[in-house]
């Protein structure tokens, strides 16, 4: 098994969790969706000790997290669960999640991927869980960055969904099974954000 490595979360995952450690406070069992390397989870999951961190994401990613979470021999870590939104369930666990977290995914997603993520957190969370939501965005058509506006670009030209609009994630999270609310956006370094959505 091979740890990944990737330089962005070491980069961002200090301010990251100086918000978790807000928004995640009274939170006891929180959902990873798409862990990547599995680099956030061990250490969210270490500093957020009051909490169960469960990651996820396409089986080809598994190897790379559990390395990370063998390794690190947290009790509040679980192994990844195989969950590609659009073609996987949610994923099931002994008790329910209160809370959810992404990190630099809703761009790599299809856009239709990325409404079904928030319909199935609408549906899934109970009121008052928490969706902590990482990555870039635009506002109101907007980037945030010429720099930002060149990489949607190339993600777009590569077959990646690319940059969504938050008033368009607004629309999305607002379904028949009830609502996500946008509760606050955080500026955080390198134009990227944090999306706090609450179920309500
Ligand atoms: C740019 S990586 C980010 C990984 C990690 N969260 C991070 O911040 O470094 C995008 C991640 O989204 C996952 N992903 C892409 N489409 C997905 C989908 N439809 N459902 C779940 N995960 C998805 C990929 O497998 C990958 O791990």
């Amino acid at each position: 098994m091979e740890k990944r490595f990737s330089q962005s979360c070491e980069n961002n995952k200090d301010p990251i969790l100086t918000e978790l450690k807000k928004y995640f406070s009274d939170k006891k069992h929180v959902l990873e969706i798409g862990s990547g390397t599995g680099q956030h989870s061990v250490y969210f999951a270490k500093a957020l000790a009051h909490l169960v961190w469960q990651t996820s994401d396409a089986s080809e990613n598994h190897p790379s997290i559990l390395a990370y979470g063998k390794e690190a021999g947290l009790a509040n870590w679980r192994e990844p669960k195989p969950f590609f939104v659009g073609q996987d369930p949610w994923p099931q666990a002994d008790t329910s999640y209160d809370a959810v977290f992404s990190a630099n995914t809703a761009h790599i997603m299809q856009p239709d991927e990325v409404q079904e993520m928030f319909r199935l957190i609408v549906e899934k969370l109970p009121a008052g869980g928490v969706f902590c939501e990482y990555g870039p965005f635009k506002f109101e058509g907007k980037f945030t960055s010429d720099s930002n506006e060149a990489f949607d670009a190339r993600l777009r030209d590569q077959g990646y969904g690319g940059y969504r609009d938050i008033e368009q994630l607004q629309a999305w999270g607002k379904t028949q099974a009830g609502e996500l609310s946008l509760i606050d956006v955080i500026a955080l370094p390198a134009n990227n954000h944090l999306l706090v959505w609450q179920k309500q």
